[in-house]
């Protein structure tokens, strides 16, 4: 890769250190902590609880996520699942109706919606096992921003306008962040958070117990009690965070390491890695209709792969290996008609036994002086989560059951359809499209850690990512501001923003894609690359305000 760091877009440039986030205030706390000595685990937890506290619609101690740790001097990655668990009385079909449909509402914006939270489980972990710094240092300052307040961003201020109908149908979330009068916060208020704020002094003190227990847990079974939500005590106690090994894959001369089941972002980004290798993609000119062709035909084929075949493999054999196997890519890549658009109805996920031969999110980074990176994703899945606050407690629940599959074939929030793989099970964890992801380069160095939300759109705005950097030698900033693509499989439709030309849309449109009415706008990742001499490029994406690279 050669990385041409400053191309026409500016990254900022750090010797030492580098937290980048979607939310300045709380990349700020991570670069504080990287200056005061702390590694790249100590700075990513302390970012994760400021975000919980400066990005509510995000941020989160009431979802889940996934951490990706790259460890310099061990020379080893690895990934850490806090992802929200089914509670132990959820059942397949509980958001049914009596026809036997899903219940939209049920699924998304009820107490039913949420799983079990594993962030502070995820967060206290990676810092125990990883860190260096004590539990109430990290925490200091999402304490002190909940407490004593933060100026509110333009950015938040206009997204709490948007949401004010979602919010206010619940009395503890319309308290929390609309005014005493119902007014709304304007850019620089002062937004103060009690109830966060001892929330998280619980846990700064307590550590797990100060969340899954005692007086948080109380307040979070009484919410669920009063609506008949499911979320029980022993749900909280039997919460567990899983340290799994990434899915890496080799792509050209560099290595990819990402998120493994229970993401279906890691097995696909390398599914279609491999199904790309086979073509000289710069040759082809990037964004070019033949490139846009290749990319949308595999990503088509990913993503009926991850219909069948993803879910939480500690309930479903989820065949990774075989999806990342370079023969199986090459078989598809023959199935590709370089001139033509193939249909979805055509396009079957692989059959079982034919391959069981061998079954609003944000994201942030940080990177140390030593090298450790970390690569963060998580969420309490749409805007808000759920809607719903914990009353007393100060935070958002997430909506994460509806990443679940609630009915074969029924599409969920993100148009995403499932079966088997992804049904709802007691204890369970909900499929994901989150991908946090490091990229080594031959000599195993990292060079590049990214990743963004965007539901189902996540794993190709990733995908894209990497081949701008790694084929069309972008530096990271331009990698990012770089028009993007996204198709996955269903519905049958190639999704493009502003900036892919009208005479390429043409072509593309010859060639039978059926393109979206309009431009849309696809993810916002938060990266960071590294060069031989260990100099940081970070860059936040510019398609949303508010967010910051800030270097120790
Ligand atoms: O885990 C997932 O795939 C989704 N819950 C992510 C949601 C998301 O990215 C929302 N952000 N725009």
């Amino acid at each position: 890769v050669k990385l041409d760091p400053l191309a026409r877009f500016h990254p900022v440039i750090a010797e030492k250190g580098v937290t980048v986030s979607q939310e300045a205030i709380a990349s700020q706390v991570g670069a504080d902590i990287l200056a005061a000595g702390g590694n790249a685990v100590d700075a990513a937890v302390a970012t994760g609880f400021a975000l919980a506290v400066t990005l509510p619609r995000a941020g989160n101690i009431g979802g889940g996520g996934f951490m990706l740790v790259h460890l310099a001097e061990e020379n080893k990655t690895i990934a850490i699942d806090y992802r929200e668990m089914a509670p132990a009385a959820a059942s397949r079909n509980m958001f049914l109706d009596a026809e036997g449909d899903v219940d939209r509402i049920k699924a998304r914006h009820s107490v039913h919606s949420s799983g079990v939270p594993g962030t502070v489980a995820g967060m206290i972990y990676a810092l125990e096992n990883y860190g260096t710094m004590s539990l109430k240092q990290v925490m200091q300052p999402a304490i002190e921003l909940a407490k004593k307040g933060f100026p509110v961003s333009r950015s938040l201020a206009s997204s709490l306008v948007r949401y004010r109908d979602y919010l206010g149908k619940d009395s503890a979330s319309s308290n929390y962040f609309y005014k005493a009068d119902g007014e709304f916060y304007q850019a620089g208020d002062l937004l103060l958070q009690k109830d966060l704020a001892a929330t998280l002094k619980r846990i700064s003190k307590q550590g797990r117990a100060g969340f899954y227990k005692g007086k948080t847990a109380d307040l979070l079974v009484a919410q669920m009690r009063r609506n008949g939500g499911l979320i029980s005590h022993q749900d909280l106690l039997n919460y567990k965070v899983v340290e799994r090994q990434p899915v890496c894959g080799d792509y050209r001369s560099n290595k990819v390491c990402a998120m493994p089941p229970p993401s279906s972002g890691g097995v696909h980004l390398i599914q279609m890695l491999n199904i790309l290798e086979g073509w000289n993609l710069n040759a082809l000119g990037h964004n070019s209709a033949a490139y846009l062709h290749r990319l949308v035909e595999s990503m088509r084929r990913a993503y009926a792969d991850r219909s069948l075949h993803l879910g939480d493999p500690d309930f479903y054999p989820v065949p990774a290996e075989q999806l990342m196997d370079k023969s199986y890519a090459a078989t598809l890549r023959k199935q590709i008609d370089l001139s033509k658009a193939s249909r979805s109805v055509d396009i079957q996920p692989a059959p079982t036994n034919l391959i069981n031969e061998s079954p609003e999110t944000t994201h942030y980074a940080t990177w140390d002086r030593w090298g450790n990176v970390v690569s963060n994703t998580y969420t309490i899945n749409f805007s808000y989560g759920s809607g719903i606050s914990v009353a007393g407690a100060g935070f958002l629940l997430n909506n994460e059951m509806d990443d679940f599959s609630s009915k074969p074939g029924s599409a969920n929030g993100y148009g995403l359809i499932g079966g088997e793989a992804n049904a709802i099970q007691p204890g369970k964890r909900p499929l994901s499209s989150m991908t946090p992801t490091i990229v080594f380069d031959p000599q195993g160095e990292p060079i590049v850690a990214t990743g963004s939300p965007g539901g189902s759109t996540i794993i190709t705005v990733v995908l894209q990512m990497l081949l701008n950097v790694i084929d069309f030698d972008m530096g990271i900033a331009e990698a990012t501001a770089a028009p993007r693509i996204h198709h996955q499989w269903l519905p049958d439709t190639l999704r493009y923003e502003r900036g892919i030309s009208v005479d390429t849309l043409n072509i593309l449109t010859e060639m039978g894609h059926s393109l979206g009415d309009k431009p849309v706008r696809l993810g916002v990742t938060q990266s960071i690359a590294s060069d031989k001499n260990k100099i940081k490029y970070a860059a936040s994406d510019p398609r949303r305000e508010g967010a910051a690279a800030i270097p120790e």
